[in-house]
């Protein structure tokens, strides 16, 4: 049922959203749209009808320090109809007496902002129709402020407000809350960035943390901000805008390899009480060379997902939640994840990015999730993205850069290396400018040149964008197969540095190539590799959870394998000498794909085509 209205309202919404948020036009196919920007927010008009009613219970959430909560709802209306909705607003009070100068006009109630989700008052009460009375169960989590719940008539894109709720709020809404985990600048330093209402002139904010059995310390952190101004466009600057609380970070420095840490959030309040968080624990990273076993998840493009079914309308990111799930399950087989770009698809509705950080805590606050910027993270005209279109919804790089740590000399430029154990990782960002003679072609140089292959063995070049190969319909139209001028630019640097697999999303789908350099498979063998590869095992990962994309019909003699599916990718390094890659599907978690790569040191040194300078004839 779901899927059809979303089905028969796709055509005309996208014109109300252009009528609603102006400049946001211009969409990449195949991703989908932000289920918020349906919402003809600006059209709402105020008809509040004494016979209508809804009521949410309990009013106080979190009693016990939970920062979910599943929250009741019950409602009536005396005109009931199957496009009736009700929205989600946080702050509980949404209708201001002001709106921000770049929203259009809006007529009473004064509606300035999109709800922080929604669902329509049928979809746990069949009979809602006929009787005008329903049932709705709703998932709430802690972020900042209270709520309040708005049965609306009329459909998406002609609102009419016809019932407010009472307000609920979780007992301490400032509360720090979903703590991230990444890896520091220095190999045994660990970052936690989590998230909460108390700024610097209210409380202090540290963690508290020790090895299990030993003593604990404290370690400060810093606290950022931003306001609206810091936007750069429409919906982020309008309806979309929501206040981020404050992200703190701690950096905990001089770990023990591979030892486990126990670690809690904390604000000193200025009358020197304190207010934590639950308790976490995280295992510290190996030393870079370390002889251990080594696993790493990579995937791209998840988004998220409401497990109460709301928002969830034109299947927009229906493998989110199992891929979530999946990795969650099996976190003791999981030393750190890589989320190569496109991270929550909140195209500037700010409130997503809570709700993302909340989805992903029990990952996220137990090993390194190391982000990589996508165009949904950065890309907006005139800000100097390397693409000039809107896919950010006016966030320009900022919620990105603001609530996740990555250890990049300016988080503004999203590039970084991070090594783990046996593992050099390049991570470039496809959305600034990576061609030769840039900054970016400079750091990605650097990063594949200065590993030690002895110590690390195993080289990986991480991307959102495909810069490599892929099968995806809209690349091979364009004949390119890859982003154009990606491979142009870095193929030689991938040769020439014996980079043994380069990894992309973007392309919601799985596929491998063979070993390839210039287009030519360098290796037949497909599912073990033994000595030389002699050219780089291309990899899309981009079935995070994001809907899906086409193959292209035409078959290509570098593609081995393909699925059209959710999954998420797991490389394992034994020693330096054996390594395991497996693509495993969100739906079961199970193998569908995988190969074995088995060599010594001297097959990284063999000379393959242009990898090798010549060598001189004397002796
Ligand atoms: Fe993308």
């Amino acid at each position: 049922m779901r899927m059809g209205r979303g089905a028969r309202v796709a055509g005309w919404v996208s014109l109300a959203v252009l009528a609603v948020v102006g400049s946001f036009v211009g969409r990449v196919r195949s991703h989908g749209d932000q289920p918020l920007a349906r919402i003809a927010v600006h059209e709402t008009v105020f008809a509040l009808d004494g016979r209508a009613s809804i009521k949410a219970s309990p009013s106080v959430l979190g009693v016990t320090g939970q920062n979910t909560e599943w929250v009741s709802l019950e409602f009536s209306s005396p005109n009931p109809s199957n496009d009736d909705w009700i929205g989600v607003f946080s702050p509980a009070n949404f209708s201001a007496s002001t709106c921000s100068p770049e929203n259009p006009k809006v007529f009473p109630p004064l509606l300035c902002s999109a709800p922080i989700k929604y669902q329509y008052a049928n979809y746990s009460s069949p009979a809602y129709i006929s009787t005008g009375n329903g049932s709705l169960k709703l998932q709430l989590i802690n972020q900042r402020s209270d709520f309040s719940f708005a049965l609306f008539s009329g459909g998406i894109l002609n609102p009419k407000l016809v019932a407010v709720s009472n307000t609920v709020a979780f007992a301490n809404p400032k509360a720090p809350v979903y703590p991230r985990l990444a890896q520091g600048k220095e190999w045994n330093e660990m970052t936690v960035t989590w998230t909460s209402g108390y700024g610097i002139a209210e409380a202090q904010p540290f963690v508290e943390w020790g090895p299990q059995g030993g003593g604990k310390m404290r370690s400060p952190a810093g606290t950022l901000t931003f306001d609206r101004s810091s936007m750069c466009g429409a919906p982020a600057r309008t309806v979309g805008w929501r206040d981020p609380g404050f992200i703190h970070t701690s950096f905990l420095k001089e770990l023990w390899p591979n030892t486990v840490y126990y670690y809690q959030l904390g604000h000193k309040l200025l009358n020197g009480s304190h207010i934590w968080s639950q308790k976490y624990q995280f295992k510290a990273s190996p030393y870079p060379g370390q002889n251990s076993l080594q696993r790493v998840v990579i995937f791209g493009d998840m988004g998220k997902g409401e497990v109460d079914g709301s928002s969830e309308y034109n299947n927009f990111q229906p493998g989110s939640l199992n891929t979530t799930y999946q990795l969650s399950k099996d976190l003791k087989n999981i030393d750190i994840v890589l989320h190569i770009g496109d991270i929550c698809y909140a195209n500037g509705y700010i409130s997503q990015w809570d709700q993302f950080t909340a989805q992903v805590e029990p990952i996220a606050s137990s090993v390194p999730y190391m982000i990589a910027s996508g165009n949904h993270e950065r890309d907006w005209p005139g800000t100097g993205s390397f693409y000039g279109n809107t896919d950010s919804g006016g966030e320009c790089g900022v919620l990105a850069e603001t609530m996740f740590y990555v250890p990049a000399e300016n988080r503004a430029k999203f590039w970084y290396s991070t090594d783990y154990g046996m593992f050099r990782f390049c991570i470039a960002d496809t959305e600034h400018d990576w061609r030769e003679g840039t900054e970016q072609y400079k750091f990605i140089e650097n990063c594949l040149a200065s590993v030690d292959r002895q110590k690390q063995p195993w080289l990986i070049f991480l991307a959102h964008r495909v810069l490599g190969y892929s099968s995806a319909d809209f690349y091979a139209v364009e004949g390119s197969f890859e982003e154009p001028m990606g491979r142009e630019s870095l193929q030689k640097l991938w040769q020439k540095y014996k980079v043994d697999i380069a990894m992309y999303g973007h392309v919601h789908n799985y596929e491998r190539t063979c070993p390839i350099y210039q287009n030519i498979c360098t290796n037949q063998e497909k599912n073990y590799y033994k000595g030389t590869l002699n050219g780089t095992i291309h990899v899309v990962a981009g079935g995070g959870g994001a809907g899906l994309a086409e193959f292209t019909a035409l078959q290509t003699k570098w593609s081995l394998f393909k699925d059209y599916d959710y999954g998420f990718v797991k490389l394992t390094a034994f020693d330096h000498s054996n390594l395991l890659f497996e693509y495993k599907k969100s739906s079961d978690g199970k193998v569908y794909d995988s190969f074995r790569i088995s060599r010594d040191y001297r097959d990284i040194l063999a000379c393959t085509v242009d990898s090798c300078p010549s060598t001189t004839l004397a002796s």
